[in-house]
């Protein structure tokens, strides 16, 4: 079943023009409450997963990146070199015009630890993967939301593992991709 939410996003395929003729964004805060939009029905549906997170699992999780336009995923990419290195870079910030963050259905998932607030994913890799494998990942598709680049499928997707982007695409269609172990290429395929 191909619908808007289904749409890809990938090295290959281009982000298209106007994208808020297609999606409707709107405006929340961070987990470092500045400003950030989210596609409307993935917003709702990350509030619900959330919820049902804190309550289960009694774990805080927060928006850490959202939309983002093609001047700031190449600012981001800058950002990253400096940082970590041009060679981490490459692999893991897509280049501007092919982030799924330029459409508002994908969103950077922040945990908070207590006594430490939200930690930054790729200084903690070890920390927070265990926190997301355990306790986040198993939810993700009751709310319509898939883990968007798995480990083991970087062929396929383009990306190595990154537990934390999860991408929305429908309950109907997250829950095919999770229990067949799919990507969202493999399944448009
Ligand atoms: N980290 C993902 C691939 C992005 O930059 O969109
Ligand atoms: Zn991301």
């Amino acid at each position: 079943m191909i619908n808007k939410y289904t749409l890809l996003v990938n090295k290959e395929n281009k982000v298209p023009e106007k994208i808020e003729n297609i999606f409707e964004l709107i405006q929340t805060n961070d987990t470092e409450n500045e400003p950030v939009l989210i596609e409307k029905e993935t917003y709702d549906e990350f509030i619900k997963l959330k919820n049902y997170i804190l309550e289960k699992e009694n774990i805080l999780i927060g928006i850490d990146g959202g939309y983002r336009s093609v001047k700031r995923q190449e600012d981001l990419y800058y950002e990253f070199v400096k940082k970590y290195g041009k060679e981490y870079a490459d692999s893991l910030v897509a280049p501007a015009c092919c982030s799924e963050h330029h459409t508002g259905l994908a969103i950077d998932v922040g945990i908070y630890f207590e006594n430490e607030g939200y930690i930054i994913v790729n200084d903690n890799f070890d920390k927070v993967n265990i926190v997301f494998k355990n306790h986040i990942h198993k939810y993700l598709n009751l709310f319509g939301f898939i883990l968007r680049y798995p480990e083991n499928k970087e062929k396929i997707t383009g990306y190595p593992y990154e537990p934390w982007h999860i991408r929305y695409v429908g309950k109907e269609i997250a829950n095919n991709i999770y229990t067949n172990n799919l990507t969202l290429e493999e399944y448009l395929n």
